[in-house]
């Protein structure tokens, strides 16, 4: 007999995961998509169509159990359309507010879920009146559509209001308090159509212009209050909406404050991790809520790093060459920017998982100049003290830099000093600091341009 058909907005790296989730318990999975190319269309049935075609959509419940989405702006009217023919999970709404930041916060601040103050901005004077009661630093963000830092601008003085406004200002937009937080964290929750709900362990995330760049999980130094107050948040979002599926809410930590970000109504890229470090990955469990099946244990098996492979492949036998360590690849073609793939690791320890992910980080910085003739150097979100790690730090700068002298030797040189010596005075310097260092930087770029470049990746 055949297994329920579950139908899926987008067929995205999301979608390709949860039918690689679904295949083994029984079930089938038919995606819709404007994109012909498309990472879940590899795997499954994929109607091409646009997301708000009537056809299209009649094509895609036809026979189906249950839909659900995996791409957060969906028009939410797709949703409510197939809802008329078939259960529709997350429920309709929870897209809807989780489309409009203004409405999303609302929500978080209705439930007794603290958020950093926000106001909506509709005008120049909105603006003028949002940063009196505010205060500087703020950031504006278009209330839709913005995804990966998209659609956002800091402001930290009344210089940066004119800018920021002829830049965003055509779109109904809010307003936050910049959260000077100490870390972001996120949850990834779960609630069935019969109610039942399971939380995975906080994770730590780490992003780099905009884009989540490593995840670690469970979230070092986590102590049971945070994750019990994130647990209590998530559970207050997820009745509220009456909701069915798996929900991820980013939070800021703030001393023992966590205070909601935002949240998706889906699978979410900071709980890939759970594919092996969990007892039941998000995408099982996503599939189990929306059929109403028993959730399966959300517990962590080890201390996992969930690396994200942006922009450039790395070579499948370099990545695969670290022990333990495990590649997804979304049969995407590279561009710079674009989310390919992930490297998991699952340690027994957090100290074994930082030597870990420091030789993948090596490895990968390795792959991408090897590959693609740039200038690849990836020192990651590592402490850098004066311990052992600090020298394999060194080396793959070392690496990094020789290769490049002998690629371009003209190019590199000033802006190697300039790395090194930044390198140098931070690792002396006794105390514990961070590095987040991706960065590929085409041969072809001035010197100038590359060091810009590079110097915005070395973030203290
Ligand atoms: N109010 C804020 N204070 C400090 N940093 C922020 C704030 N809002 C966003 N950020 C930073 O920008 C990143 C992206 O913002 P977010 O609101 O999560 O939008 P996106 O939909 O692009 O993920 C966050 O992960 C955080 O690093
Ligand atoms: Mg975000």
């Amino acid at each position: 007999m055949d297994g329920p058909l579950i139908a899926v907005l987008g067929a995205g790296q999301l979608g390709r995961m949860l039918a690689l989730a679904g295949y083994p318990l029984g079930l089938r999975f038919r995606f819709l998509d404007p994109a012909p190319q498309s990472p879940a269309g590899q795997l499954a049935e994929l109607i091409v169509a646009a997301y708000d075609d009537a056809a299209g959509l009649e094509r895609l419940a036809a026979g189906a159990t249950v839909a659900t989405y995996e791409f957060e702006n969906v028009p939410a009217r797709a949703t409510e359309f197939l809802a008329r023919r078939l259960p529709v999970y997350p429920p309709p709404r929870a897209l809807e507010v989780a489309q409009d930041r203004l409405a999303e916060k609302t929500l978080f601040r209705d439930l007794g879920i603290p958020v950093p103050p926000f106001a909506p901005v509709d005008s120049w004077q909105g603006l003028l009146d949002g940063v009196k009661r505010i205060g500087l630093p703020a950031v504006l963000k278009t209330r839709r559509f913005g995804y990966d830092g998209k659609g956002q601008w800091v402001l930290r003085s009344a210089d940066d209001l004119a800018p920021a406004w002829a830049a965003l200002g055509s779109a109904p937009l809010i307003l936050e308090q910049f959260v000077p937080f100490d870390r972001e964290l996120s949850i990834l929750a779960a609630r069935s159509t019969a109610g039942q709900i399971a939380c995975y362990p906080l994770v730590e995330n780490h992003h780099h212009e905009g884009i989540l760049r490593l995840s670690i999980a469970p979230a070092p130094g986590l102590d049971e209050q945070t994750q019990h107050l994130a647990h209590e948040y998530a559970r207050r979002v997820l009745e509220r909406l009456d909701y069915a599926g798996v929900l991820a809410i980013e939070f800021f930590q703030y001393g023992a404050q966590l205070l909601a970000n935002e949240m998706a109504p889906r699978v979410h890229n900071s709980g890939h991790w759970t594919i092996e470090g969990a007892r039941t990955s998000q995408f099982e469990n996503h599939l189990r809520a929306i059929l109403g099946w028993p959730l399966g244990d959300t517990g962590a098996v080890g201390h996992c790093a969930m690396l994200n492979i942006i922009g450039d492949l790395p070579p499948v036998a370099a990545a695969l060459s670290v022990p333990g360590a495990r590649l997804h690849l979304y049969g995407k073609s590279p561009r710079p920017g674009r989310k390919l793939g992930h490297i998991t690791l699952v340690e027994p320890s957090e100290e074994a998982l930082r030597v870990r992910a420091d030789l993948v980080r090596l490895l990968a910085s390795q792959a991408a100049m090897a590959s693609h003739g740039d200038f690849g150097f990836w020192i990651g979100d590592l402490a850098i003290d004066d311990c052992g790690l600090t020298v394999r730090q060194w080396q793959a700068g070392r690496l990094a830099l020789q290769w490049t002298r002998a690629k371009s030797p003209g190019l590199i040189s000033s802006l190697s000093h300039a790395v090194m010596r930044d390198l140098s005075l931070r690792s002396h310097s006794g105390r514990r600091s961070r590095l987040k260092a991706w960065s590929s930087i085409p041969a072809s770029r001035s010197a100038a341009s590359s060091r810009r470049r590079l110097k915005n990746c070395l973030l203290l």
